[in-house]
């Protein structure tokens, strides 16, 4: 079953994944939710009805552990969190229609509602199973409670995930030399009754799903894996004070796993959303149990709770499925990961004070790549695209155009607009609609900024500063044509931009909220007169560059000289800093280097290996031959994107079989994502590196 477009009839819900209530926000963080704030601005420009929900994730070792470190109780301390994000995401026009929170009554409600309902239809059962205790501490040690090494790739891992390696969910148990984090010792495992749901019964229904889902590759590809092999149940109680209750009173020590009531917050957001503006309005029931189109904006290290556990909850207690999963790529700063314990951010509410409009922010992180690759921010790639694209493409495109409306004009000139314009606008319509029907908001965002660099063509070649003594009639054409685009403008970019496009509405002499309208609406008469119009966008100076760079210098190395190096970062979702290894001192000789044949290639065909989980079959044209080369990136990279693509081959190396395949060659990739390397510039195949 393929999905219709957008707009369908049906509610949308655009979801971002709940923040864990235990940290300062830094501008890295935004990255997904002002994503999911322009998805839902742009569906709602396409005329979809859309509801946009989170809420913040209160439950869980994440919030216990840092609430425990600060010696406060972990509903004051998440409290105090969510109240702080619920106040920051306005300030970026991050406009939630509801931001709740899971400890709030309509979650705990709906979340035992929901675990009753698995269990009357048989999906849950009890189990005796090995929990990690610290003797010392007399204590349970669910989660982040306890650390160690991954079973599945045997990096150092937390209780419930494998953070630093495979980036697997783990189950209680599953970890091997499990230490303490709360005392250090080594903990023992104990058995213990658990409650578990049992996800292997929707085997099948998960993998017909997955082959629905719709969004970002990762999404799509990833949980393959997990789907396809043995899928294992999935234990859903935990031994904390912290958290929802289980439902009834048999396993009344127990708490729900903070990964089930988590996401039930989607619906329960949702479901306040209603309670607030009336189901006439927006229909919780109608969006989760009957028709909703479901679009998660999250993080790519939850892929697996997304796209396995929740929607196997979902189905199992009756809900719809989710639409289409988008999964973001991680962010670094100046290269490196952002670090809350060491300072090395750039915290959202800074940002503000420093005198940053948002909207440069939000463009900066909805364009900077596409929505599954990294992103890497620094001040001074800021300064360059805010200068080049808002300042130099969109704002100058503006100011000059309406400026020369206003001077001769006084507003819009009396004149239909031109063919070809009309054309042009409709072209970046309907570039804005594919690029939210494929998930892509860089996309949706460059089509504005496209028509902008049009537009300054179209100035150009015209030069309607020569035309208004010798043909007043052509230049008002020109000049009418402009403020066309520059309304065409406003409309397509507000869901990335909203404050200055409103800005820009005003200019325009138009009324109201330049967010009511509808995409088409680019195409409508602007107002006949308007004033005179100012810059929307300024220049960044090299010197605030130089000046800020130094500020967040100065501030990681205060934090570095007094806090204990080897320090537990705090951060979530974002890639930690990366401990890169060193440079081996032993050196080789320029004749060394030379034995290795490096060539350009360029992939004709790539497949995945049937029955390997991570293994991909590809065929390279390398100049004087094809390769059959096998590399490990099945579930990293979508491979129908790759024919055509440049790649850097190992020519000489010995062939090796892998999964009965034969591997002639090697391809070259940088880290764990096995970033392909490529060519800058059109190199042919064959080409040797060197
Ligand atoms: N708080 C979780 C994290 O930051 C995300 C929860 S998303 C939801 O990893 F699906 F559970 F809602
Ligand atoms: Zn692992």
């Amino acid at each position: 079953m393929s999905h219709e477009e957008f707009p369908t009839e049906n509610p949308a819900v655009v979801t971002c994944g709940l923040p864990y209530a235990n940290g300062d926000l830094h501008i890295g963080h935004l990255r997904t939710y002002v994503g999911g704030d322009i998805y839902s601005r742009s569906l709602r420009k396409l005329g979809q009805e859309t509801a946009f929900v989170s809420g913040s994730d209160m439950h869980g070792t994440p919030v216990a552990v840092n609430a425990e470190k600060e010696g406060v109780t972990p509903e004051e301390f998440a409290l105090r969190h969510h109240e702080k994000y619920e106040a920051t995401f306005p300030r970026f026009d991050i406009d939630f229609d509801n931001y709740g929170h899971t400890h709030d009554e309509t979650n705990t409600e709906l979340t035992q509602d929901i675990v009753r309902t698995l269990e009357d239809e048989g999906y849950v059962y009890e189990k005796e199973i090995p929990v990690a205790y610290d003797p010392d501490a007399d204590q349970w040690l669910p989660d982040r409670f306890v650390e160690g090494a991954c079973p599945y790739c045997g990096e150092h891992a937390r209780g419930d995930e494998c953070d630093e390696g495979c980036g697997r969910h783990l189950e209680p148990g599953e970890i091997e030399d499990p230490t303490s984090t709360l005392t250090g010792n080594p903990a023992e495992y104990r058995e213990r009754q658990h409650k578990f749901f049992a996800v292997s019964d929707l085997q099948e229904y998960l993998q017909e799903f997955i082959d629905r889902l719709e969004g970002t590759s990762n999404a799509q590809n990833q949980p393959r894996e997990w789907i396809e092999g043995e899928l294992q149940d999935w234990c859903i109680t935990r031994d904390m004070d912290w958290g929802i209750d289980y439902p009834g009173d048999e396993a009344d020590d127990l708490v729900l796993y903070v990964w089930v009531d988590a996401p039930i917050e989607y619906i329960s957001s949702t479901k306040q959303y209603t309670e607030r503006v009336g189901a006439d309005v927006f229909d919780w029931e109608q969006a989760w149990k009957e028709s909703g189109d479901i679009v998660h904006i999250i993080g790519r290290d939850i892929i697996q709770h997304h796209t396995v556990f929740w929607p196997a909850m979902l189905k199992g207690a009756g809900y719809i499925e989710p639409r289409a999963v988008m999964a973001s790529g991680f962010i670094t700063l100046n290269g490196k990961g952002f670090s809350t314990s060491r300072n090395r951010a750039v915290w959202a509410d800074e940002y503000l004070d420093e005198g940053f409009h948002p909207d440069l922010l939000r463009y900066y992180l909805a364009t900077n790549g596409g929505f599954q690759q990294d992103v890497d921010f620094s001040w001074s790639k800021f300064r360059e695209r805010v200068n080049s694209e808002l300042v130099g493409t969109v704002g100058n495109f503006l100011y000059r155009s309406m400026l020369f409306a206003y001077r001769n004009f006084e507003g819009t000139p009396e004149a239909d607009v031109s063919e070809e314009v009309r054309d042009r606008i409709q072209e970046a319509i309907d570039e804005f609609g594919a690029a939210i029907n494929d998930y892509s908001i860089r996309k949706s965002g460059n089509a504005a900024v496209r028509l902008a660099q049009f537009g300054n063509e179209y100035i150009q070649r015209n030069e309607p500063w020569k035309l208004t003594d010798e043909d007043p009639e052509a230049a008002a054409q020109v000049i009418r044509d402009c403020v066309q685009i520059a309304k065409a403008i406003a409309v397509i970019f507000q869901p990335v931009a909203p404050a200055k496009m409103q800005a820009l509405w005003e200019q325009l002499g138009e009324d109201g909220e330049v967010a009511d309208t509808r995409i088409e609406d680019a195409l409508e008469t602007p107002p006949a007169s308007f004033g005179e119009p100012e810059a929307l966008f300024e220049k960044i100076e090299d010197e605030r560059v130089e000046e800020l760079n130094e500020k967040l210098a100065e501030r990681v190395a205060a934090t570095e000289s007094e806090s204990d190096e080897s320090e537990e970062d705090a951060d979530e979702s974002m890639a930690d800093e990366s401990d890169l290894e060193p440079i081996a001192d032993d050196r080789i000789s320029f004749e060394e280097f030379q034995e290795l044949d490096l060539r350009v290639g360029e992939v004709l065909d790539a497949e995945g290996i049937d029955g390997a989980d991570k293994l991909a079959k590809l065929t390279v044209d390398i100049g004087v031959e094809e390769r059959q080369i096998v590399a490990g990136i099945k579930q990293l990279h979508d491979l129908s994107d790759l024919p055509g693509k440049k790649v850097i081959i190992v020519a000489n190396l010995e062939k090796a079989e892998l999964f009965g395949t034969e591997s002639n060659g090697m391809l070259l990739a940088a880290g764990d994502q096995a970033d392909l390397l490529t060519t800058y510039d059109d190199a042919t195949p064959g080409t040797k590196v060197q």
